[in-house]
């Protein structure tokens, strides 16, 4: 089976509403002739409306960051998945480490996001991914398999269709330090059997794959040469529309 590849774009706490939508002409105009890859783009909660006026009639899809799992009530910040959802947002970022490291977020709070987000019929972009240390210390497949069996606990066959698996090496994140594709490899397979070994081959087979960290338009293409790697999740490299095109573009570089 051939997986559609998938680049999408985490704008993390970076952009205005008036940035935002300066960055969303930019891509538009980029990437308009781009065809057999998927793309999105996650700009921060207050930019999402704009950004999504912008994109009427693109191919381009639009994602958040995060939410909470309740429906509605008194949680004061907190965003719903019906929010989301009216908003026209088609993915949810979840996990990502950045949440995980600076705002509390455990497998079991990952995994009640994450159901709340596909009852909702929204898809999941679902991050996981080892710190130096557990690397270092040898522990990278167990804590790989700890955060898939714990984050997507109760997750039906039929639900896994639509999540995306981000997988994040911690300590790649914004500093420069790319896992080789090698790296990325063995951990993308590792998920991959994981899949299958918790659903079904057919499943595991069409789940995509995202590798995340550091990537840019110099390592893209040795990233998405390997057979498990099925797209990207782009932070910094995404806030300029030069860049992040040219990451969507991979094929042609
Ligand atoms: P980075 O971020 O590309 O800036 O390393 C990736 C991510 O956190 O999704």
């Amino acid at each position: 089976m051939k997986r559609m590849p998938f680049i999408a774009g985490n704008w993390k706490m970076n952009k205005t509403v008036s940035e935002s939508i300066d960055l969303i002409k930019q891509l538009k105009a980029d990437l308009s002739r781009v065809e057999g890859v998927e793309v999105a783009v996650a700009p921060p909660f207050t930019a999402l409306y704009a950004v999504r006026k912008e994109l009427e009639g693109s191919p381009i899809q639009l994602a958040a960051q995060n939410l909470f799992w309740e429906e509605k009530g008194a949680f004061t910040g907190e965003i719903a998945p019906t929010m989301l959802k009216e908003l026209g947002c088609h993915y949810v970022i979840l996990g990502h480490s950045e949440r995980r490291q600076f705002f509390g977020e455990t497998d079991e709070t990952v995994n009640r996001k994450t159901r709340a987000t596909l009852k909702q019929g929204l898809k999941v972009i679902f991050c996981i991914g080892e710190t130096l240390k557990e690397r270092e210390a040898g522990k990278t497949f167990a804590v790989i398999q700890r955060q898939v069996t714990g984050g997507l606990k109760d997750i039906s066959k039929e639900e896994m269709r639509s999540v995306v698996v981000a997988y994040e090496p911690v300590w790649s994140i914004g500093t420069g330090k790319t896992a080789t594709p090698e790296q990325a490899e063995e951990v993308h397979r590792f998920i991959r059997k994981k899949l299958e070994e918790l659903y079904s081959r057919e499943i595991a087979e069409g789940v995509r794959i995202q590798y995340g960290g550091s990537v840019t338009p110099e390592n893209v293409k040795g990233l998405m040469g390997q057979e498990n790697i099925d797209g990207a999740l782009v932070g910094g490299a995404s806030l300029k529309s030069e860049t992040f095109s040219k990451i969507v573009r991979f094929k042609e570089m």
